[in-house]
């Protein structure tokens, strides 16, 4: 008789976002006259960039000829498009990566649920409070986190380390120590960020306690200020601790194209086994390479057009961001975030619970964001709300929260 991953059985309900959108359908469903804005998951609403549809009619082309078809990508990823992110989002910074340490994928996602996998099953987790619920879940499936408690919400084998409006938004270093420690910056869902000086001293705890830290960049193109690394790459020691995740949806708008890739530096060993060998052997086992057409659009994403054009785009997304901070803020609400990402983060109002916020907001505004809690306990009591969508959309769901 087969035994199913019992592991599974623990998972309490659906995924986030699947919950929302099926909490949505059901509204939109009993009331078809509503016009509904999502301002919930974060999905990008601008059309591709001409460069990268340029690069992607080029590459449909020469698949339809003999000649210049491609069959199966090389499963670490095409050198021209490993070597355009060296090049431009490590080199250009003065992050010593090379092409060999860059493994493209089908997206960030994927990554940050499927890296814990080169880890032992008996590796302690840390992870901020709120957090992108993927890296929890997963490691749920491996069987690294102990048993659910529904009162707490919390898991008793991981290491929680609460981010909330009394310390800034800022992880402290654990008082256990974590074997993994995962870290997204600038954050989802708290849109807030830390300081090149502050990452820097999480990569010098990483390095004393022997700890390796799974880094998300998905959201670096929208840093704004000076003092914020692009890349844990910019920290000392970070190729001795650190495996960077990237993803082309937020800055490029991929979110329906799929592509990602993960930084694994060859320095980065555990007792003298190379990190960058074992998710070399992992991604060319289970992953048959990104489509060349795909990669293809990637590469377009570092072409001269392509960095103007991006850097339009989250413009306006970040002017979104802007009006919905500065419209909340007038509103009377307690908002954080927005500055440096695509994220603002409120405090919800009259002591509401997020998913009462949830409600109240979808049901009074037919505005969908959101709820903290579904990041974790210490999200409760805040709301997200995404700047990912059209300008006219923000514009109106401001409006509808102002007259509340
Ligand atoms: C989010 O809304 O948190 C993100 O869109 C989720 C994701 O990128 O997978």
């Amino acid at each position: 008789m087969y035994k199913i991953n019992d592991n599974y059985q623990k998972l309490p309900g659906s995924y986030l976002f699947s919950t929302i959108g099926k909490k949505v359908n059901a509204y939109s469903a009993a009331n078809p006259d509503k016009k509904i804005i999502r301002l919930g998951i974060g999905d990008v609403t601008q059309p591709l960039a001409p460069a990268i549809i340029e690069a992607m009619h080029k590459a449909v082309d020469e698949m339809g000829c003999a000649e210049t078809f491609h069959g199966y990508a090389p499963d670490l990823g095409y050198d021209f498009l490993r070597n355009a992110i060296v090049k431009n989002d490590y080199q250009a910074r003065g992050c010593d990566i090379t092409a060999d340490e860059i493994f493209v994928s089908d997206g960030a996602k994927s990554d940050s649920g499927n890296i814990q996998e080169i880890f032992a099953e008996n590796n302690r987790i840390a992870v901020c409070d709120p957090v992108y619920p993927v890296y929890v879940d997963s490691n749920v499936m491996a069987g690294r986190t102990g048993t659910y408690d529904p009162k707490t919400e919390m898991w008793s084998d991981v290491i929680y380390m609460p981010c909330t409006m009394e310390n800034n938004f800022v992880p402290e270093f654990p008082k256990e120590t974590p074997d993994m420690i995962y870290l997204c910056l600038p954050n989802n869902p708290t849109g807030t960020t830390i300081t090149r000086a502050q990452l820097q001293s999480w990569v010098d705890y990483a390095n004393k306690v022997g700890a390796v830290i799974i880094y998300d960049a998905a959201y670096e193109a929208y840093i704004s200020e000076e003092n914020v690394a692009h890349s844990i790459y910019e920290c000392e020691g970070a190729r001795t601790c650190a495996i960077e995740l990237k993803s082309f949806s937020k800055n490029a708008g991929f979110t329906g194209v799929r592509l990602g890739y993960t930084v694994v530096p060859k320095e980065l060993k555990c007792g003298g086994v190379s990190l960058n060998a074992m998710w070399a052997r992992r991604h060319g086992t289970k992953f048959n390479g990104a489509p060349y057409i795909v990669q293809r659009a990637g590469e377009a994403v570092y072409s001269d057009a392509g960095k103007a054009q991006l850097k339009e785009q989250v413009a306006y997304y970040m002017k979104n961001a802007a009006t919905i901070k500065d419209g909340l803020a007038k509103a009377g609400y307690t908002v954080f975030g927005g500055v440096n990402a695509p994220y603002i983060w409120l405090k919800t109002p009259d002591q509401m619970t997020s998913w009462e916020f949830f409600d109240y907001l979808l049901e009074n505004a037919n505005i969908v964001g959101t709820p903290g809690s579904g990041f974790g306990p210490s999200g409760e009591g805040y709301f997200r709300l995404t700047a990912f969508g059209s300008y006219e959309n923000t514009l109106a769901a401001l409006e509808r929260i102002q007259k509340l």
